[in-house]
């Protein structure tokens, strides 16, 4: 695996229908054409994803969008043209063009414009949308460093287009509509606060039991190797584990503790953006490490927090 920023590598990869890693603001992504289909099936080999589960189809620009879906909520318009290029997914019903095998079968397509200078470059440079979905193995976490790709594919992939360490560092906000209303189907890199200032009170379904509408919001989906506890007290977790090589994962301040050989902290300032941007590279991080287990606390439920506690508690073993 070749791993570089040279767009023209990517563009030659690409339309010889390989599959190519390509950097987005939110996390890395396994890029294929949306139009071929033998190149969007190596996908979900790679990643040994099941068939059922949509992929996300990256587009260069919110202009572009009415090619590729049938109909445009008022709201959609109005989050598309405040939040793109940006961390928000639009699930919206697709264009008939829009194959199939995109979509899982589902009449709707999950479109979105990556703010990524790289690859944006990269999808004026070809003359077609690509398929996305996260580039880690199915059920670990995601990538935000080529290196992370790397590691997770080696010489399954031709080409990882290098664009730096993901910005966000969390997955896209998905949103979906029903009579026109968003709901939100995955909490992820755009705040709801941000959401809600722009088309007022949304409705979240972000579970997956419940929630056929994005069949890849299953509960455990983004685990590290170790196992992850979120406990509520930290001292009587500990002081009732049998294991003593610990990693503890806070937000702004270590827990100093016998057991706890390490402390990884997301943001000792408390800024949620910088918590989000760490949370994978931390975990991916820890797992290279031989700790027993892991332990941590949700973070405030306001902001990015939202979407970290979702993350946290898709990763965790267990909660108490
Ligand atoms: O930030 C992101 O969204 C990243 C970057 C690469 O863009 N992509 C990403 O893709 O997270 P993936 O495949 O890991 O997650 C996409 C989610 C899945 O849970 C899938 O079920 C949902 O989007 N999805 C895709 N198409 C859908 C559709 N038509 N209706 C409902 N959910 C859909
Ligand atoms: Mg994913």
């Amino acid at each position: 695996m070749k791993i570089s920023n040279d767009i023209n590598e990517a563009v030659f990869w690409l339309s010889q229908n390989k599959v190519v890693a390509i950097p987005t603001e939110t996390v890395y992504g396994l890029a294929a054409n949306i139009y071929n289909e033998e190149a969007v099936n190596s996908i979900y080999k790679i990643k040994n994803r099941p068939s059922n589960n949509p992929l996300i189809v990256h587009i260069k620009s919110e202009r572009e969008l009415y090619k590729y879906v049938d109909h445009v909520p008022v709201k959609a318009n109005l989050l598309a043209k405040t939040f793109w290029p940006g961390p928000l997914t639009l699930v919206l019903k697709k264009a008939a063009h829009i194959p199939n095998y995109i979509t899982s079968n589902k009449d709707t397509v999950a479109i979105r414009v990556p703010a990524h200078k790289t690859t944006l470059n990269l999808l004026e440079n070809l003359l077609f949308p690509l398929a996305a979905p996260s580039a880690n193995p199915s059920n670990n976490v995601s990538s935000t460093t080529a290196q992370h790709v790397l590691d997770y594919f080696g010489d399954k992939l031709p080409f990882v287009l290098d664009g730096g360490s993901c910005a966000k560092g969390l997955e896209s906000t998905i949103i979906g509509f029903e009579k026109g209303e968003p709901i939100i189907y995955r909490l992820g890199a755009l705040s709801v606060e941000h959401i809600e200032r722009v088309v007022g009170k949304v409705q979240i379904r972000n579970n997956a039991t419940q929630n056929p509408d994005a069949p890849g919001m299953f509960s455990k989906h983004y685990a590290p190797k170790t196992p992850l506890y979120i406990v509520k007290n930290l001292e009587d977790f500990l002081s009732k584990a049998n294991d003593t090589n610990c990693a503890y994962l806070g937000f702004d301040k270590p827990f100093i503790h016998s057991k706890i050989n390490k402390n990884y902290l997301l943001s000792e300032n408390k800024n949620f953006d910088e918590a989000a941007s760490n949370l994978y590279k931390t975990l991916i991080e820890i797992d290279t490490q031989q700790f027993d287990l892991i332990v941590t606390q949700y973070l405030p439920e306001i902001d990015l927090g939202k979407s970290i506690n979702d993350r946290l508690s898709r990763a965790a073993f267990q909660i108490n």
